[in-house]
């Protein structure tokens, strides 16, 4: 049986460094599925349709250099409360945590409702503020033009989209390890995951 692991959590908590180096210490195969609908919302924004764009979506659209951009982020949380959107995407996750012999994927809604019955489930969350500010750092280093204001309206903003949609919503599985990544470095962090996946493990 392939082994799953799901890493849930707000905007910039740290999920995404998390989940790589974890998927790279088991050996696993790593799906950042924010990607997924950032690519959706870069769509959107060229013009397309929203749920024609989910359901024609072709591996190549995860490739745009521009997904990262803080526009997208929120064009991907606006498209991401559409339910037919979540439900074109569905089928993809569900055969990439198929694989063997492990997978890791980091999103909102993995353990809740995309991988229920995953081996262990992590909710990796930080303060609004250290969240924005180390996204904030990010986009600096990436030469976006942002401040560190617009940075932490953008992240409320994206957060209290993702919470409080009808279909999906982030929150924690009720059997997930949550790790609050406030005070943390990237290390700490990282370890605190491998230490919650071992202790599952068994
Ligand atoms: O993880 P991220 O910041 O790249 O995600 C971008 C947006 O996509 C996020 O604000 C909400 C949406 N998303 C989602 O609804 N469900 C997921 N599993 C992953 C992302």
């Amino acid at each position: 049986m392939p082994f799953t692991i799901t890493i849930d959590g707000p905007a910039a908590a740290g999920k995404g460094t998390v989940s790589k180096a974890v998927a790279a210490h088991f050996g696993f195969a790593h799906l950042d599925t924010g990607l997924l609908y950032r690519a959706v919302g870069a769509k959107v924004l060229t013009g397309a349709e929203p749920i024609a764009a989910a359901q024609t979506l072709q591996p190549t659209d995860l490739e745009n250099p521009d997904l990262r951009t803080q526009t997208v982020a929120q064009e991907a949380s606006k498209v991401a409360v559409i339910a037919e959107v979540r439900s074109a995407l569905t089928d993809f996750q569900r055969n990439f945590a198929a694989q063997g012999p492990g997978s890791v994927l980091d999103g909102r809604d993995i353990g809740t409702v995309i991988c229920p019955n995953a081996d262990v489930k992590l909710f990796v969350t930080a303060s609004a503020e250290t969240r924005a500010d180390r996204r904030y750092k990010e986009l600096k280093e990436r030469g976006a033009d942002v401040t560190s204001e617009g940075v932490l309206e953008d992240v409320i903003a994206r957060d209290t989209r993702d919470r409080e949609r009808a279909t999906a919503p982030l929150i924690a599985a009720e059997d997930a390890v949550t790790i609050d990544t406030s005070g943390m470095t990237i290390e700490e962090a990282v370890a605190a995951a491998i230490a919650a996946i071992n202790a599952k493990r068994g």
